[in-house]
């Protein structure tokens, strides 16, 4: 029986690609109802492969896991962008594939990325997810996650609650 192995890694250039392409069906996949349709079009248009090369190439903190070879999730990470949360380091996205979801991937790719950010000595994590994204609510919540913060994010002119989960 052939068996899948699945590795968590940083991004190379060559994987941009894929990563794009899993950004592309995970973002439809996730806001599709809840972003307006032209605003979210926009945004995953702007993310092809150049976009996602050139933010590698800058050292940007990019995690891919592989399942059988194959790129089906991202993270990225880094310092925590919000001033006035204590917190050091931030997930700023973390997305698998529509198909790979709920089957324990993003538990894994979550740890490396809290791994990855103490490594790099920030203490404590932030993560900010859509309060209509009721699946990564759910996810922070169950990671042990407090919410803690609330924010709004705009896009186009439908105002958006979020919520900033914290692990100390
Ligand atoms: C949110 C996400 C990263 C979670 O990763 P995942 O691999 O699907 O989650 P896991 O399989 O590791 O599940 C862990 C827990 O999350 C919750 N969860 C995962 N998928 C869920 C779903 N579809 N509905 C409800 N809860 C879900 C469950 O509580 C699960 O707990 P369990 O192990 O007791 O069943 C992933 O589903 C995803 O990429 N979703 C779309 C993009 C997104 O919303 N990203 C976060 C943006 S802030």
């Amino acid at each position: 029986m052939k068996t899948l192995e699945i590795d968590i890694r940083r991004a190379d250039i060559s994987d941009a690609d894929a990563i794009a392409g899993v950004h592309h069906a995970a973002w439809l996949g996730a806001y599709a109802g809840i972003i307006p349709h032209k605003a979210l079009t926009r945004m995953v248009g702007r993310r092809g492969t150049r976009w996602w090369k050139d933010a590698i190439r800058r050292a940007a903190n990019v995690l891919v896991i592989e399942m059988g070879g194959d790129v089906v999730g991202y993270a990225t990470l880094g310092r925590n962008r919000a001033r006035q949360l204590p917190q050091q380091g931030e997930i700023y996205e973390l997305y698998l594939k529509p198909e790979y979801q709920g089957i324990g991937l993003g538990t894994r790719l979550f740890a490396a990325a809290r791994k990855q950010l103490r490594a790099h000595g920030l203490k404590g994590l932030v993560v900010w997810a859509l309060e209509d994204n009721t699946n990564a609510i759910s996810f922070y919540a169950g990671q042990g996650g407090r919410d803690l913060a609330e924010g709004v994010e705009v896009f186009d002119n439908k105002a958006l609650r979020k919520v900033a989960f914290v692990w100390n």
